[in-house]
């Protein structure tokens, strides 16, 4: 039923219609935004990717045109032609507020049902209805200017790296399992029965292996596949903008990707980062943050008090310490009234959702000093840790006692809960901070054995490689993140270039040499021939763009993203395929199949 556009061709486009183009001939193409029917004139909206112009409709137009108009509804598809006039009721709110069109030629290019949800971005629909029509929900400004920034980001990085020397080279998606410790996604061999591909979580390998191919500098704008829990900055499918150089060092890479950010944060937001970049150990974090990737936009750090409580009556202090744990707070400094016992019950179920079992207290108002655990403690243990924690009037101090990776956990993220529901932090201040020197290795309790931090081509500290059969909990690496407001944006290391320091690893991993080379033989037969010292990092490209338009919800800026449940609601994938295709593949499931 749609017209063609005939001889009719876009002169403009529909947000660029300013004043200037007062008596000027034009034709626009678009979707109706509304239209608006008062009887003898009709008004529209007409919406194209740059915005919205005002079309008229009068007796200046024949009736078979007036007619047509009168049958046209929100989202019909239209090419009008017309004149530019200056409007008489002027709308400031939109940049082609000032000017209309008064329609003289118009052609339906196709009508459109009733749409399942509003094309406006307050439109308060439930985010599954947003997924399942993504093509309209895309159709919405904000999610076309998010989209818009992701390219333009993608293309100041493209530009600076390629300033810098920097190759851009892709790397197979059907390949080996690689060393990130997520789930791999799996693909099945045709040809290879019983075999499997697996996609990547990375392309750590393939890049390090460009370095002994002697490429020097590398990247790579590209999609990686971890199928793991998902959270509102995780998606099984993500990308990357993967780094990785020759014939360098920690200083080396820290001081390109700070070029780089500025860069980034220069163009993409108007706004000049400090350089350098602050940096922290990891140790110091967790004492400071109690997690890797510290917000500093706000204080509350954490405070320890285990010195002064571990004799002290209250047992589930000294009883925590005893055990090895330790006791630590932080002080909501300034904002004690702001929560009532009710709020802190609500602060101690969210500690709870991190392990923590329970959340003591103070509180010192004007009225004097409460908390539950006053009576646990002697005056002066009491002031001891009401100085330790620097509380004044107007504080709320809360403690967690526990094994301290518990601490750490449970009142880490309460610092930055405590922060959000104060609503203290300003979107657009920008806390950029490298966090140092983590540690080589993490214990595995389920697999009773250190495994790889970060992966097991990790370089540790030079000082620490005497370390790595005796104490290899103490072992740091040359690794680091990158960290903004609290989001681990980027990660990388030094990668290990020597064989015998590879196996050290391998045997600290608990690997046979076997094992080993089953998993990265490729790797390690390439490594006998000569490999550049080298190192890389990789940032999360779609955690940038949330943070560039200031969303917390990375679907945001995912043109088709999959809900937490790893589903396409738009697509239904994954979805079950036919027995014939299984069967190609060599696969049986054991699921029934009903196709
Ligand atoms: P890493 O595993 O730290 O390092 O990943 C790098 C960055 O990718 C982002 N990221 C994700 N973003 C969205 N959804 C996900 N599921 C997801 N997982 C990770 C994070 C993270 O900082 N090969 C190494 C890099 C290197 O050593 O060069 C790597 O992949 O922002
Ligand atoms: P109880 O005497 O067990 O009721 O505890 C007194 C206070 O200590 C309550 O406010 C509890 O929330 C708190 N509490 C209990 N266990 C812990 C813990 N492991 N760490 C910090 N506070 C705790």
């Amino acid at each position: 039923m749609g017209e063609k556009m005939g001889n009719l061709r876009r002169t403009i486009m529909c947000g660029e219609l300013r004043p200037e183009h007062d008596g000027k001939e034009v034709v626009l193409m678009g979707w109706v935004q509304r239209e608006r029917n008062l009887g003898s004139i009709i008004f529209m909206d007409l919406r194209d990717t740059t915005g919205i112009a005002q079309i008229v409709f009068d007796n200046t137009v024949s009736s078979e045109v007036f007619n047509k108009a009168e049958k046209i509804r929100s989202e019909f598809v239209l090419a009008i032609k017309g004149k530019v006039r200056i409007r008489q009721s002027i709308n400031k709110e939109i940049p082609t507020g000032e000017v209309e069109v008064l329609v003289d030629e118009l052609k339906i290019l196709d009508e459109s049902e009733t749409t399942p949800i509003y094309i406006k971005d307050d439109d308060n629909v439930s985010e599954s209805m947003r997924l399942k029509y993504r093509y309209l929900d895309l159709r919405k400004p904000s999610m076309q200017e998010r989209l818009k920034l992701r390219a333009k980001t993608a293309k100041v990085v493209r530009d600076f790296l390629d300033e810098n020397s920097f190759i851009e080279i892709e790397t197979p998606m059907l390949t080996k399992p690689t060393p990130e410790g997520a789930r791999d996604y799996l693909v099945p061999s045709r040809v290879n029965p019983g075999e499997f591909y697996a996609l990547p979580q990375s392309p750590q390998l393939m890049k390090q292996l460009l370095m002994v191919a002697g490429m020097d500098r590398y990247f790579q704008i590209v999609k990686c596949f971890r199928d793991e829990d998902l959270r509102a900055n995780r998606q099984p499918e993500f990308t990357q903008i993967d780094i990785e150089m020759s014939f360098v060092d920690i200083e080396d890479i820290i001081s390109i990707n700070e070029q780089l950010l500025y860069r980034l944060f220069k163009e993409l937001k108007g706004v000049e980062i400090d350089l350098p970049i602050k940096r922290i150990t990891y140790n110091e974090a967790m004492e400071r943050y109690g997690v890797d990737k510290p917000d500093l936009r706000f204080g509350f750090e954490l405070k320890d008090i285990s010195d002064l409580v571990k004799n002290c009556g209250f047992k589930v202090f000294s009883g925590a310490i005893e055990n090895n744990g330790a006791v630590r707070g932080i002080n909501v400094k300034g904002y004690g009234d702001k929560f009532t016992r009710k709020d802190i019950t609500a602060l101690e179920d969210y500690a709870k959702t991190y392990g923590a079992k329970g959340l003591a207290w103070i509180k010192i108002t004007e009225e004097g000093v409460t908390s539950p655990i006053a009576k646990f403690f002697s005056e002066e243990e009491f002031t001891n840790i009401i100085e330790r924690m620097e509380g004044e009037k107007g504080d709320l101090i809360l403690f967690v006692a526990d094994k301290k990776s518990i601490v750490f956990d449970s009142l880490g993220n309460l610092r930055n809960e405590v922060a959000k529901r104060l609503n203290i932090i300003d979107p657009n201040d920008m806390k950029l901070v490298w966090v140092t020197e983590f540690p080589l290795f993490e214990f595995d309790e389920e697999e009773n054995r250190y495994v790889a931090k970060h992966h097991p081509f990790t370089h540790p500290m030079e000082e620490d490689i005497e370390l790595l059969e005796s104490h290899p909990e103490k072992v740091r690496a040359k690794a680091y993140d990158i960290v903004i407001n609290g989001d681990e944006m980027g990660g990388g290391s030094i990668r290990i270039n020597n064989s015998t320091l590879q196996k050290k690893m391998f045997s600290a991993l608990g690997f046979t040499e076997e094992e080993a080379w089953d998993k990265f033989g490729f790797l390690l037969e390439a490594f006998k021939y000569g490999t550049p010292p080298h190192g890389g990092i990789a940032y999360g490209f779609d955690r940038l763009i949330m943070l560039l338009s200031n969303t917390s919800n990375i679907r945001d800026v995912v043109a088709f993203p999959k809900t937490q449940s790893a589903t396409c609601l738009m697509t239904n994938a994954p979805t079950v395929v036919s027995h014939k295709q299984l069967q190609e593949v060599h696969i049986q499931t054991t699921k029934n199949q009903n196709i």
